[in-house]
């Protein structure tokens, strides 16, 4: 009896022994098989690697340059060299402070890390955009009241927001600072009293700065390398690059049909359909009309694509043209932004109210929905777990900017605010994280 029971319990601890090796080996297994997966191992169908292809850069994809279209220097490098100086050049400013670079940080991807800059308090303040890729969106700003980088950068230089300079202002301090540069490019300075002749030389120095900022193009990232691994367009010396699992289980997420939906106004290799959508997103003023007053005001301008100053034929402004207005679902819809270099981009939204991306992706589970508003997102209702995959997958789109370091650093002119140390650091490092800006999050449960 007492051998039998003891019999029994050795099987038992033979059992689970064997039980334990069996899952340890199984462990072991699929560690070994790491959290990556090397290029082909997750299978794709063909609709997928189309679409995966379709928003990739370097596997063939040129995305189209709006800046071309209407300002006949934007690939005229003297033209962006002038740009560049200009840029950064803070005597370009009513207070002899402020240059663009004030506000566009190269080291941030062209942004300042703020809510909104301090000095944009009215009518809406609104966050700094991204510089990177913006040639590529037929509309600047936010709500797009603005059709090319030149006619955005004369309001940013007229605007007591930005700038704060008058026209005549700015002629008289190119005669005094650059006129070989602009002479060499453009022909001859006006005289101070010719109004019509200063609005054209105005109209010049604009498309200088709109030459400089079309070159700061997106470079690639891991999410490009992958995907040029698997559609085969690898340059042969390029190691293979793997994403991870939760990874994948994000880019699966963000181009599901049913569960992300992502890709049906991000897409395109700059992952926007540049469009105008109303997602919601609360603003610290509570009256921005978005795009509907944008509508309205790129079809004013004087600097459109229609207008005078224009290098377009009129067959070419079909974007201005055709333009969407007085759609009441275009009250408080904003551009849909690039998703490329989100890293460097913080805080998010038009208003800047979302200082960390997983507090974006919150946001989307539960959007804000008040009776009467239209809303372009439904609500994701996902997992917490699936928003960690979400967010794993968007930081692979982190490229950094394709671009010659020099156009990253303030040039050897004028006055500089900005210690070329500073900015060689921040881009030689790739870049790092900015520390996440404190802003109150408001609850979209209400
Ligand atoms: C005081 C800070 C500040 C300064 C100075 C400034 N900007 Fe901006 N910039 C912003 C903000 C904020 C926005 C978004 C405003 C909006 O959408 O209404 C913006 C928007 C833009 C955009 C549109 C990008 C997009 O994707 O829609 C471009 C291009 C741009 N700025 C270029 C410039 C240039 C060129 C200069 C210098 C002539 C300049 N900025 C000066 C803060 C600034
Ligand atoms: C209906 C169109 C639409 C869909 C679908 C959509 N977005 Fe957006 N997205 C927008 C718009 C519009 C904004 C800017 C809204 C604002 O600033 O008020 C935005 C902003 C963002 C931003 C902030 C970027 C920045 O620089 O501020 C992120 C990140 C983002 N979306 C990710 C996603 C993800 C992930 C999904 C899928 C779960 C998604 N979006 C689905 C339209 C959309």
């Amino acid at each position: 009896m007492q051998s039998d029971q003891h019999k029994s319990i050795l099987w038992l601890l033979t059992t689970v022994l064997l039980f334990l090796l069996i899952l340890l080996v199984g462990i072991k297994e699929y560690s070994s098989s790491g959290d990556s997966d090397v290029a082909g191992e997750t299978i794709w169908s063909h609709e997928e690697l189309a679409l995966l292809r379709s928003l990739a850069l370097s596997t063939g994809n040129k995305p189209h340059s709006f800046e071309q279209q209407t300002n006949k220097f934007a690939s005229s490098p003297a033209a962006a060299a002038f740009g560049h100086r200009l840029f950064f050049d803070t005597d370009l400013s009513r207070s002899g402070a402020t240059a663009c670079a004030s506000c566009h940080h190269p080291d941030k991807a062209f942004t300042d890390g703020l809510v909104h800059p301090a000095t944009h308090l009215q009518p809406a303040p609104r966050n700094t955009p991204t510089l990177v890729g913006a040639a590529h969106s037929p509309w600047q700003f936010w709500d797009g009241r603005s059709d090319s980088l030149w006619s955005q950068a004369l309001e940013a230089l007229e605007s007591p927001l930005d700038h704060g300079m008058s026209r005549s202002e700015v002629i008289q301090l190119i005669k005094k600072k650059y006129r070989t540069d602009y002479e060499a490019l453009f022909g001859m300075l006006p005289a101070s009293d010719d109004s019509a002749a200063i609005d054209r030389a105005f109209t010049n120095v604009g498309k200088a700065i709109g030459a400089y900022i079309a070159r700061l193009e997106p470079a690639p990232g891991r999410f490009d390398r992958y995907v040029a691994g698997l559609v085969g367009s690898l340059d042969s010396a390029a190691p293979v690059e793997r994403l991870t699992r939760t990874e994948i289980a994000g880019l699966k997420l963000f181009i599901s049909d049913e569960k992300g939906q992502c890709v049906s106004c991000h897409n395109g290799p700059l992952f926007t359909n540049n469009e105008f959508k109303s997602i919601n997103v609360p603003d610290f003023s509570g009256s921005d009309r978005g795009r509907l007053a944008g509508a309205e005001q790129v079809l004013r301008n004087a600097f459109n694509c229609l207008g005078e100053f224009s290098d377009s034929e009129e067959e070419s402004c079909s974007d201005l043209i055709y333009i969407k207005q007085n759609d009441p679902e275009l009250t408080a819809a904003f551009k849909v932004p690039t998703l490329r270099n989100l890293s460097f981009t913080a805080p998010y939204m038009h208003s800047g109210l979302f200082p960390r991306l997983a507090d974006v992706l919150r946001y989307y589970n539960h959007p804000l929905q008040r009776a009467g508003d239209h809303l372009d997102i439904v609500p994701l209702d996902m997992f917490p777990h699936e928003l960690e995959q979400l967010e794993a997958f968007l930081m692979t789109l982190d490229g950094g900017i394709n671009v010659d370091l020099k156009w990253l650093k303030p040039p050897d002119n004028g006055r500089q605010q900005f210690s070329n140390s500073e900015v060689l650091r921040a881009t030689q490092a790739g870049f790092q994280r900015p520390e996440a800006p404190q802003v109150v999050v408001i609850s979209s449960q209400h």
